[in-house]
């Protein structure tokens, strides 16, 4: 895997360590009403504590676009992640200049200290100079911790990296060595589960799988606009007939490269998008034209089991159906629960991630029991594209430069 630092490469004893962690959490209020990502910065803050570092906590939260937004303010997250970490963590409203500078000077050994959102400086998503070097004079090295913000070459991901010598949190690494396991050397077989609305927002992520996939099993939206591609009336099936040639031509890749791609066999059908509407299964060439496919029919779904139980790898990225209205989870959530199953069995490594999969993977009570859910959304996307992240390039670049 990539030559970046970690942890164990970095003597921070009395140092100041600027740590960026993703603290982009979602809020109900005041409150933080999922803590996953705070609870995945605890493993680098803790062991940066006991290692007596002087701590600087980085994070963007939301999109208020350099402008100072009192609603984005990083403040109550302090105070929950302390929670969360079991001891004290200030807060300091400003991240760069005079104000933050004396608040890092105040730190302790073992202090935990939290900066005010970093996109309240427009330097930020700019990887303005100023900004980085701002950020760079508060610390004596950089730890990114933040894999899910490592898609955007910004000061706080990118520019920093670029001034101070720099590792990987213990997140971040956990994050690599996972997607390493499912993408750079998987055990053979793979299944790629990719579902989701469009085919357009997910064209890099199929081209990269067919590569290293040896099963590419095509659920959602997505999977009528390659029905479509092959001739078959779909009703009013959500596709995207522009890309019809599009998913034909991937089609057609796939079976180059060997790589098996599974679409439905049958269909869960509807006249409306509503929750528990009368439903029918039926082929998918067998659609009526006011009908509309919402979810992979039971047939499909235990051929992919059937698929699955011959493989030693899972990638998981979007649910099979219109799994927010009930009863068009219901692919989703079993072929979920018998990859959960196999994985505890220790009969396969399954690795998920990317927007709506975490949420899935949760109305099927099948996250805990996955080998690794990312909580990383856009960056788990690009990893899957086979692109390069700013923050992970950074890191290796910082690395290269020092050995
Ligand atoms: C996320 O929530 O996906 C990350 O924190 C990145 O946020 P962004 O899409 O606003 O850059
Ligand atoms: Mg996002």
């Amino acid at each position: 895997m990539a030559a970046f630092k970690t942890l164990d490469d970095l003597d921070v004893g009395g140092k100041r360590v600027l740590v960026r962690v993703d603290f982009n959490v979602p809020m109900d209020g005041d409150r933080v009403s999922d803590t996953t990502r705070l609870e995945r910065a605890v493993p680098t803050v803790r062991e940066l504590v006991d290692r007596k570092a002087r701590v600087i906590l980085l994070s963007h939260f939301g999109r208020p676009k350099g402008a100072r937004v009192p609603e984005m303010s990083l403040r109550p997250v302090a105070d929950a992640f302390a929670g969360v970490l079991g001891r004290p963590v200030s807060f300091v409203e400003e991240s760069r200049g005079e104000i933050a500078e004396r608040a890092v000077a105040g730190l302790a050994d073992g202090d935990v200290l939290l900066l005010e959102n970093t996109r309240f400086e427009a330097g930020e998503e700019k990887n303005a100079a100023d900004y980085a070097d701002d950020l760079a004079k508060l610390g004596d090295f950089y730890v990114n911790d933040a894999f899910s913000a490592a898609h955007r070459a910004h000061a706080s991901t990118e520019g920093i990296a670029q001034r101070l010598p720099s590792a990987a949190g213990r997140s971040m690494q956990r994050e690599l060595d996972y997607l390493a396991l499912a993408l750079a050397a998987p055990k053979r077989p793979v299944m790629a589960v990719v579902g989701g609305a469009k085919v357009s927002t997910k064209l890099d992520v199929l081209e990269n799988l067919i590569e290293k996939a040896d099963k590419l099993v095509v659920g959602g939206g997505m999977a009528n606009t390659f029905l479509l591609a092959k001739g078959m009336d779909i009703g009013k099936s959500l596709a995207e007939p522009d890309l019809a040639a599009t998913a034909r031509s991937i089609a057609d890749k796939a079976a180059a490269q060997g790589c098996a791609l599974l679409l439905p066999k049958d269909v869960v059908v509807a006249k409306e998008f509503a929750p528990n509407p009368d439903t029918r299964v039926c082929a998918p060439d067998d659609v009526a034209a006011d009908e509309m496919i919402l979810d992979v029919g039971p047939e499909s779904v235990d051929q992919y089991a059937a698929e699955l139980e011959g493989c030693a790898t899972l990638l998981w990225n979007g649910p099979l159906g219109a799994f927010e209205t009930p009863p068009f989870h219901t692919a989703t959530v079993e072929l979920a629960k018998f990859g959960a199953k196999l994985s505890v069995a220790g009969a396969l490594t399954s690795i998920a991630g990317g927007g709506d999969t975490v949420a899935a993977l949760n109305v099927a009570q099948a996250a805990e029991d996955f080998t690794y859910v990312s909580t990383a959304g856009g960056a788990f996307l690009e990893f899957i594209e086979g692109k390069t992240l700013p923050g992970v390039a950074a890191l290796e670049t910082s690395a290269a430069s020092s050995a």
